[in-house]
C-alpha cells in the first residue's frame, strides 16, 4: 500500500507534494512525511493524516525545487513518527520513499548491523536506504547504479524514489510490483503511485514497468532496467479531468461516487452498446475472442467487492452462456495449486488493477497456460498490463475506500461480456438478447430512480445506527448483493454484518434473530419471490426487524415488514445494479451518523498492494 509523490523542476516542491499526498491518501493514511533539500536534506514526518503533516510544516522554511513525499499504510512497524517515511540513511546523505515490502530485509539488516549500521525505525525501508548508501559509498558509484545493484539483491515488491543531499537535480525511482507513474512536464518531472497528483501539471505520463529504474538528473530522464539496459520511454497522453477527482460539492467522495452511478454506468456502456442496432462491441477483446466464446470453463479471481462482482458474473455467464464458472478469492487461488488447463479462461476483476493477491493469481494461472482477461478501472494499472486482453470499466477515479461505482461498472461490463459470448455461441434467443440490450441501456435511468430513496434511507439509518449486528439476506442474483451490502456496512461503520443466502438462514444465522436484530432482505419480484416471502415470515416470527428492498408496487411484502424501500423493476439478471444502491446509501448514512471516517475507514486501504 502507501502513496508516493516526488517532484524535481523549477517550481516549489512542497506544495505539489502535499497536494499530491492528499490525493493519494486513499492508499493509506496512518502517517505522512516529506523530504526537501533546503540548505541540507530535511525530513518532516508525522503520525496521522497529511493534515497533521501540514500542521507540522507550518512556519518552516520549505523552499526546495526537489522533494519526495509519502503517505503510509503500515506493514512493518506500527504507525508512528519514527516508522513514517521518508527514511534517511545513517550517513544522512540519502532519503527514500517506498511503497511495498522488502521480504529479505531481515537478512540485509543483519549484514548492515555487522558493518556497524544502526537503525532508528522498525521498517524494511530504512534497511533498503542504508543498503543503497553502503553500495554507493563503497563502490564510489552513481546513485542510479547503487540503486540498481541494491534492487538486484532485493526480494519483494517496491516502488521507490530516492534523493541525495549532494545532488539537487537528481531523483532515482524504480518499481517492481507496486505502481509508479512518471509525469513529464516542461523541464520538470513528477513521480507518483497513480496519475492523480500529476494531471494538474501535465497529461504526458510514462507508466514504469517492473524492473525499470528512472533517473532524472539535471532535467534529463533516462530509464534503464535492472540489467542496465537502456529503455525507450513510452510517453502516453492521459485523459483525466481534475473535476473527476474532486468532491464536487458532496460531503464525502463515497456519496459523490454513489450519486455518479447513473453516469458511470452510462460511461461504461458508451461506444460499446447500441440496443437499437443490436450492437455490442468490446474493443479490448479481439484476438482471444474465439477462445472466450468456446471456453470449456471460466475462472474468476478477485478480492473484496470485486469478488462480489465476480459472483454476480458467475450467474450471468452460467445463465446465458452455459459455461461453468468458478469464482475464487485470489488470495486462496494463488496458494492452493488449482487445476488449470491450457486454454482455460481466467477473468481477473479489480478496481485498482494493483491488488497484490489478484496479480499473483494471474501470474500463476498464466504460467499454467490460461488466457487472462483483466477487468480494471484504473487505466494503465498492473493487472491491465499483464492480462492478455480485457476491458476497462471506465467508472472514473474511485477515491472513497469503500467501492461503489466500480462495483456497478464491473457488473455492467461483465453483463455485456456474457451477452456477447451467449450471442456468438447461440445460447441466448435473439429476442431475449435484444430485450437484454434494451434493458441494460435503461439501467442508468433506473439507478437514478433508486437514488431517490435517499431521505427514506436516512430515517432508517437513524433508527438502526446503534445496532451491533445486521443480517443481509438475498436469493439468486440478489445473494451476492447481500454480501456486498454487509461488507459496505462493516467497512465504513464498524458494525458487524453478515450476508447470507436467505434460505441458508435457517442453518445458523436464525439463532441470532431477536427483536434487536435488523435484517435487510433484498426481496424483489423475481423467480425466487415466493421463497423469500417465506424467509421474511420466518424472521418476523422471531420478532426480527425487517428492512425490505422490494420492487415498486409490491403490496405483499410491505404488509409484513417494518421498513420498505422500493426500487424500479428490471430484468432479474440486472437487479443487482439497482438493489445495491439503497444498501450503499444505508451504510453511508449509518457511518456518517456514527461519526465514522467514511472515505478513509480505519485499518483499510483502497488498494492493497501487499499480501
Ligand atoms: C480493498 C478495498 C476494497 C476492494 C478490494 C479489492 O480491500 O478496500 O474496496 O474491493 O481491495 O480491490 P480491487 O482494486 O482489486 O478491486
Amino acid at each position: 500500500m502507501c502513496g508516493i509523490v516526488a517532484y524535481v523542476g523549477h517550481q516549489e516542491a512542497a506544495p505539489i507534494i502535499i497536494k499530491g499526498l492528499k490525493r493519494l491518501e486513499y492508499r493509506g493514511y496512518d502517517s505522512a512525511g516529506i523530504s526537501l533539500l533546503n540548505g541540507g536534506l530535511h525530513v518532516y514526518k508525522k503520525k496521522g493524516k497529511v493534515a497533521e503533516l501540514e500542521a507540522l510544516l507550518d512556519g518552516e522554511s520549505l523552499s526546495s525545487k526537489i522533494g519526495i513525499g509519502h503517505t503510509r499504510w503500515a506493514t512493518h512497524g506500527e504507525p508512528n513518527d519514527t516508522n513514517a517515511h521518508p527514511h534517511r540513511s545513517a550517513s544522512g546523505n540519502l532519503t527514500i520513499i517506498h511503497n511495498g515490502i522488502i521480504e529479505n530485509y531481515a537478512a540485509l539488516k543483519q549484514e548492515l548491523l555487522k558493518k556497524g549500521y544502526t537503525f532508528t525505525s522498525e521498517t524494511d525501508t530504512e534497511v533498503l536506504i542504508n543498503f543503497i548508501d553502503d553500495i554507493r559509498q563503497h563502490q564510489q558509484c552513481s546513485l542510479g547504479e547503487a540503486v540498481r545493484q541494491a534492487l538486484n539483491a532485493v526480494v519483494g515488491a517496491y516502488a521507490i524514489v530516492v534523493m541525495a543531499e549532494d545532488n539537487p537535480g537528481l531523483l532515482v525511482a524504480a518499481r517492481k510490483g507496486s505502481p509508479l507513474v512518471v509525469g513529464v512536464g516542461n523541464g520538470e518531472y513528477f513521480f507518483a503511485s497513480d496519475a492523480t497528483p500529476i494531471i494538474e501539471y501535465t497529461n504526458e505520463v510514462i507508466y514504469l514497468n517492473d524492473f525499470e529504474i528512472a533517473v532524472v538528473n539535471d532535467g534529463r530522464l533516462v530509464i534503464k532496467d535492472t540489467s542496465d539496459i537502456e529503455k525507450t520511454p513510452y510517453i502516453q497522453t492521459i485523459n483525466m479531468e481534475l473535476e473527476a477527482i474532486e468532491k464536487g460539492g458532496f460531503e464525502h467522495f463515497m456519496l459523490k461516487e454513489i450519486y455518479e452511478q447513473p453516469r458511470s454506468i452510462g460511461d461504461c456502456m458508451r461506444g460499446r452498446l447500441n440496443a437499437a442496432e443490436g450492437r455490442l462491441v468490446l474493443g479490448g477483446i479481439r484476438e482471444y475472442s474465439n477462445k472466450l466464446t468456446h471456453a470449456e470453463r471460466i475462472l474468476i479471481v478477485a478480492c473484496g467487492t470485486s469478488w462480489h462482482a465476480g459472483l454476480v458474473s458467475e450467474y450471468f455467464i452460467e445463465e446465458f452462456c452455459r459455461i461453468p464458472v468458478e469464482v475464487e478469492y485470489a488470495s486462496e487461488f494463488r496458494y492452493r495449486n488449482p487445476v488449470i488447463n491450457e486454454g482455460d479462461v481466467v477473468f481477473a476483476i479489480s478496481q485498482s488493477g494493483e491488488t497484490a493477491d489478484t496479480l499473483a493469481a494471474i501470474e500463476s494461472a498464466k504460467a499454467k497456460g490460461a488466457i487472462i482477461f483483466g477487468l480494471c478501472n484504473v487505466v494503465g494499472s498492473s493487472i491491465s498490463r499483464v492480462s492478455h486482453e480485457g476491458a476497462y470499466t471506465h467508472a472514473g477515479p474511485e477515491i472513497g475506500v469503500a467501492s461503489t461505482k466500480a462495483f456497478t461498472a464491473q457488473l455492467t461490463v461483465m453483463f455485456m461480456i456474457a451477452l456477447r459470448i451467449a450471442h456468438r455461441k447461440g445460447t441466448i434467443a435473439e429476442s431475449k438478447y435484444h430485450q437484454m440490450l434494451v434493458e441494460l441501456e435503461n439501467i442508468p435511468g433506473k439507478v437514478e430512480e433508486a437514488l431517490a430513496v435517499d431521505n427514506q434511507i436516512k430515517e432508517i439509518a437513524a433508527r438502526y445506527k446503534e445496532a451491533r449486528n445486521f443480517l443481509y439476506l438475498g436469493r439468486g442474483y440478489n445473494f451476492p448483493v447481500a454480501l456486498e451490502g454487509a461488507l459496505k456496512l462493516k467497512e465504513i461503520s464498524y458494525i458487524h454484518a453478515e450476508g447470507y443466502p436467505a434460505a441458508e438462514m435457517k442453518h445458523g444465522p436464525i439463532a441470532l434473530i431477536d427483536e434487536e436484530m435488523p435484517v435487510v432482505f433484498i426481496a424483489t419480484q423475481d423467480s425466487s419471490y415466493d421463497k423469500i416471502v417465506s424467509n421474511i415470515q420466518e424472521v418476523k416470527a422471531r420478532k426480527g426487524k425487517v428492512i425490505a428492498i422490494v420492487t415498486q408496487g409490491d403490496t405483499v411484502i410491505p404488509a409484513m415488514v417494518d421498513h420498505v424501500i422500493e426500487v424500479p423493476a428490471t430484468e432479474e439478471a440486472l437487479m443487482p445494479l439497482v438493489t445495491v444502491i439503497p444498501l450503499q446509501l444505508l451504510s453511508y448514512h449509518i457511518a456518517v451518523m456514527r461519526n465514522c471516517n467514511v472515505d478513509q475507514p480505519r485499518n483499510l486501504a483502497k488498494s492493497v498492494t501487499v499480501e
